[in-house]
C-alpha cells in the first residue's frame, strides 16, 4: 500500500549514546502530533538494537550485505539487521554505488536477501549531474531500477519503496526542482506500470531525496508522485527533521 514517509539517513554520523538520545528526543517531539507520514530513522549498524528498542520509531540500516551468512569479515548480514527490530534497508545509496562500488548485480542480491528477510529495501536511484547534462538522466534511472529489481516478483516488489535521490543535489544544497523531481518521479511510477501494472506502480511508495528540508519539503510533497523524502543532513536535528515531517 502506498503511504507517505519521511525517512531520515543519518549516515556515518552520531556515536551510540547521541543516538539514541536523539531517537527519543525525536519520539518525543513527535509525540503529541497527529502525523501524515510514517517517520523512519535509518542509523548506522551498531545504533539499530539500541534505538529499536530504546523507542517505537521504525528503524532502517543503511546497507547489508551481499550474501547471507559465513566468512565475510566486517560484514553484517540482511538476517543480522532484521534480528535487531529494523524494518528497513536503505540499499543503493549514490554514496555506496560510487565509494564502495556497490553494482546493480551487487546490489539485486542484497534486495533479495532483504527480502528473504523480511526487511523492505528503501532503493535509492539517481544520476550524476554530467548524466543529467548528456541528457540521459531517465535511461540511467530506468536502468538501475530495472537491472536491480525487475526480476522480483510482483508481490516481492510490492515491498520495495523507491528514494529518487539526483546525485547533484545529495549533500549540495542544490535541490531538484518540484517540477524536475515530478517528472522523474511520474517516469519511475509510469516504468514500474510498464513492468508490473498500474496497481503496483499507484502502490509504490516514491520518496524524493537529496537537499529536502523544512523550506522545500511541502511543496516538493505536494507534487501527486512524491510520496515522502529520504533526508540526510535535515535528519540529524531535530529541530530540523520536524519540519520536514510536517511537510505533509
Ligand atoms: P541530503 O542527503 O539530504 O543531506 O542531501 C540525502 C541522502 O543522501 O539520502
Amino acid at each position: 500500500m502506498r503511504k507517505n514517509i519521511v525517512a531520515g539517513n543519518w549516515k556515518m554520523n552520531k556515536s551510540l549514546q547521541e543516538g539514541v538520545e536523539f531517537a527519543k528526543a525525536l519520539e518525543a517531539a513527535l509525540a503529541g502530533k497527529t502525523l501524515k507520514c510514517e517517520v523512519i530513522v535509518g542509523t548506522p549498524f551498531i545504533h539499530l538494537a539500541s534505538v529499536a528498542s530504546a523507542t517505537k520509531l521504525n528503524v532502517a540500516a543503511q546497507n547489508c550485505a551481499d550474501k547471507a551468512s559465513g566468512a565475510y569479515t566486517g560484514e553484517v548480514s540482511a538476517a543480522m539487521v532484521a534480528s535487531t527490530g529494523a524494518k528497513y534497508v536503505i540499499l543503493g545509496h549514490s554514496e555506496r554505488r560510487s565509494y564502495y562500488g556497490e553494482t546493480d548485480a551487487i546490489l539485486k542480491e542484497k534486495v533479495l536477501l532483504a527480502l528473504e528477510n523480511g526487511l523492505s529495501p528503501i532503493f535509492c536511484i539517481g544520476e550524476t549531474k554530467e548524466e543529467r547534462e548528456k541528457n540521459v538522466h531517465f535511461d540511467v534511472v530506468k536502468s538501475q531500477t530495472v537491472n536491480a529489481l525487475f526480476e522480483l516478483s510482483a508481490e516481492d516488489f510490492s515491498k520495495i519503496v523507491i528514494a529518487y535521490e539526483p546525485v547533484w543535489a545529495i549533500g549540495t544544497g542544490l535541490t531538484a526542482t518540484s517540477a524536475q523531481a515530478q517528472e522523474m518521479h511520474a517516469f519511475i511510477r509510469e516504468t514500474i506500470a510498464e513492468k508490473y501494472g498500474k496497481e503496483v506502480a499507484d502502490n509504490t511508495s516514491i520518496l524524493y531525496g537529496g537537499s529536502a528540508n523544512g523550506g522545500n519539503a511541502k511543496e516538493l510533497f505536494s507534487c501527486p508522485d512524491i510520496d515522502g523524502g529520504l533526508i540526510g543532513g535535515a535528519s540529524l536535528d531535530v529541530e530540523k527533521f520536524i519540519p520536514v515531517i510536517e511537510g505533509f
